[in-house]
């Protein structure tokens, strides 16, 4: 493989943003958060790691555990050992036994205008019978099951009936190729697939099933498929051999009920892939305990969701937030968690504020990407609707500008509600930096202050932290019970992805590095600057620069791709590709659109450059590797950095020139 340590494109670079003036929460706010101490920051401080009980405390346990944090075997953290639960009952008995079983759990608003309510109750049946069906199948123990849904009903409780089995989770978003489907399940030797036939996409019925197929067929190993009927007359399939329909089983296993197996605080949850810095996703590992109550604590302190709550993550579950945010934080809290199933232009632009007015939601949280549409198509959709049942707005997923931010509180917030802008990764489990709404006071443009009982460091390239405002890494000295504990392929890629760079295992200091950079005041917030890896995040969605180029070089007619990111304020985060061609392949439009297609089958349309770029030749060190950094100054309209190092510095010229033309 290429080697792509290029210095300079790895060095932190300042981003133009500054953040607002502060601002406070309203009192009334303060008056009902849950979290309004502001010794919290040092009594975690003082007490740490047992500070963390916090946290375990909101769980129920089978057996109570031993010792808090484990780090004899550090980078490789053991917490809560000794202890026991089962992260399904914690979800959903436990609140049948308080007396809840009629309250609310689900509310699923389904992209044809759909509605259900899934009781607690509701859903203890489902994911019972679902969870005996899954053990006739065969499911056993630790057996890794992937899941290929859209946002209906039938995803949690895969999810949960999973959970209460043992079985871990591999959930792979509903939109990602037949391709990636396969690569993730090989890579997870996963024998159990749930799928639907298909799903709506701007009211056309759209084929899921025949992706899930595609991908089985590339498999070496047997898979037993569950298909969940979701379209009806308007996409008719026939079962195969070793696939059964959801609704069949639930009819067979009607009324069965499935002892929760009481998991080791340590045993696997789930695993969640995601890009990293190859080609080859990770399947990131989270445990039981850690994850569960860390994802719990910060549901109820970052994000102020109350049992009484009716709460709104419009997140995909098919990517971190939504195992956390829809899924685990809000259902382990007894909360009311919505579950949309469309997009917010669908079938008007108001349909996220329609669905906030009816529900009379309370927490609402979303992604920049979104908050920029919604400014782009203007005040009056929000404003078509009363949005004062809205106590606490949230965002995650990129950076967000403080004009996104001042909108968001503006138009949705009525200038008062309160804003969380939550710093956290798909390896760090739940929340690791947000401002606690009740305390502290909110930065437009700075995520806020670490957690109490997170350590974040901003350090240059020798490790030592940096001087208030100035760019560095994005580290953290100590560790936290949500993170993620390994990754599927193996132990050593965990330590060398993210342990190696900072650390000093003879002093037995470790350092986890993020892959973000990072900019923090003299009050210590943080302001988010981007990535330093071969990562973009396009639309809060994690994407591989490395697997979007490989997925183009594989066109017929290309020689070489490099892919990066373009950022503002205000569009968020944009792929371009430049592209050379082999020797006499004319560049055209056939081939952009054999490009566009090949990204889609490879990955999915999420991984689509919005431009592609062709010149004769990338711009190259005189060592042969792709100057990433120049092509990124480039598509940023940006002065370009220092060419001295090129083989070839007149191509960079060409491809300006090629850009303009191509506007
Ligand atoms: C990357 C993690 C966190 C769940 C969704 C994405 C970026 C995340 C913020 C924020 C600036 C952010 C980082 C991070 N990111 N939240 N509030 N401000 N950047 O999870 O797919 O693992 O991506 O998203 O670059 O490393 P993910």
């Amino acid at each position: 493989m290429e080697d792509r340590t290029d210095p300079r494109r790895s060095r932190p670079r300042s981003r133009s943003t500054t953040t607002g003036p502060p601002q406070r929460p309203p009192p009334s706010f303060v008056e009902q958060a849950t979290v309004t101490d502001p010794t919290i920051h040092d009594a975690f401080d003082d007490e740490w790691p047992e500070c963390w009980e916090r946290a375990a405390g909101l769980l129920e346990w089978d057996d109570p555990y031993e010792t808090v944090l484990e780090d004899e075997d550090a980078p490789f953290y053991r917490w809560f050992t000794g202890g026991r639960l089962n992260a399904a009952s914690n979800c959903i008995d436990r609140h049948l036994e308080a007396g809840r079983k009629t309250h609310a759990a689900i509310r699923w608003e389904g992209k044809r205008g759909e509605r259900e309510t899934y009781t607690y109750q509701d859903l203890a049946i489902a994911v019972d019978e679902f969870a005996a069906a899954l053990r006739g199948l065969g499911v056993e123990e630790d057996d890794v099951v992937t899941i290929y849904l859209p946002m209906i009903p039938e995803l949690p409780i895969a999810m949960l009936a999973c959970a209460r089995i043992g079985a871990p989770h591999s959930v792979v978003f509903a939109g990602l190729s037949a391709n990636a489907l396969a690569t993730r399940m090989d890579a997870a030797d996963s024998e159990y697939l749930v799928t639907c036939d298909g799903y709506y996409r701007r009211g056309d019925a759209f084929n899921q099933k025949s992706k899930a197929d595609n991908a089985r067929l590339s498999l070496d190993q047997e898979v037993s498929t569950v298909v969940v009927d979701r379209l009806g007359e308007d996409l008719p399939h026939v079962l195969g051999d070793s696939e059964w329909d959801y609704h069949d089983l639930r009819t067979r296993y009607a009324g069965e009920s499935v002892e929760p197996v009481s998991r080791d605080a340590e045993d696997d949850l789930f695993v969640m892939y995601t890009s990293g810095t190859t080609g080859e996703p990770k399947g990131v590992v989270h445990t039981t305990g850690g994850y569960l109550a860390h994802a719990a604590w910060t549901t109820r302190s970052v994000l102020d969701v109350k049992p009484e709550d009716t709460y709104w993550c419009a997140a995909d579950i098919g990517w971190i937030t939504g195992h956390s945010y829809i899924v685990y934080g809000p259902l382990a809290l007894g909360t009311t968690t919505v579950l949309y199933e469309g997009t917010p232009d669908y079938p008007d632009r108001d349909r996220l504020w329609e669905i906030v007015d009816r529900n009379a939601v309370d927490v609402f949280y979303t992604a920049p990407t979104a908050i920029r549409a919604f400014m782009k198509w203007g005040t009056e959709y929000p404003e078509r609707h009363d949005l004062s049942s809205l106590r606490l707005l949230g965002t995650v997923g990129e950076p967000i500008g403080p004009r996104p931010w001042n909108w968001y509180r503006e138009h949705v917030g009525d200038g008062e509600t309160p804003i969380v802008d939550t710093w956290w990764q798909t390896e760090t489990g739940s929340v690791v930096v947000s401002t606690l709404p009740g305390i502290d006071e909110m930065k437009p443009g700075a995520a806020g202050p670490p957690l109490p009982g997170i350590d974040v460091r901003v350090v240059d390239e020798d490790g030592e932290s940096v001087d208030p405002g100035e760019p560095g890494y994005l580290t953290l000295a100590r560790p936290w019970p949500g993170m993620a504990r390994t990754l599927y392929d193996g132990d050593e890629r965990y330590r060398e992805e993210y342990w190696e760079r900072f650390s000093d295992p003879e002093a037995d200091e470790w350092i986890y590095f993020s892959g973000d950079t990072a900019r923090v005041d003299e009050d210590g917030y943080l302001t988010v600057l981007g990535r330093v890896d071969d990562v973009v995040n396009v639309a809060g969605r994690r994407l591989s620069t490395v697997e979007i180029e490989g997925a183009i070089t594989d066109v017929d007619g290309v020689a070489e791709a490099a892919v990066v990111g373009r950022s503002s304020e205000l569009e968020g985060t944009e792929l371009h590709a430049y592209v050379s061609t082999e020797g006499g392949v004319e560049p055209g439009e056939d081939l952009r659109r054999a490009i566009l297609a090949g990204v889609t089958s490879t990955i999915g349309p999420i991984a689509r450059p919005s431009e592609v770029v062709f010149t004769p030749e990338l711009p190259k060190t005189r060592s042969g590797k792709i100057m990433r950094r120049l092509l990124e100054d480039v598509a940023r309209d940006e002065e370009l950095g220092d060419t001295s190092a090129l083989r070839n510095p007149e191509v960079v010229g060409e491809i300006q020139t090629e850009r303009q033309n191509s506007d």
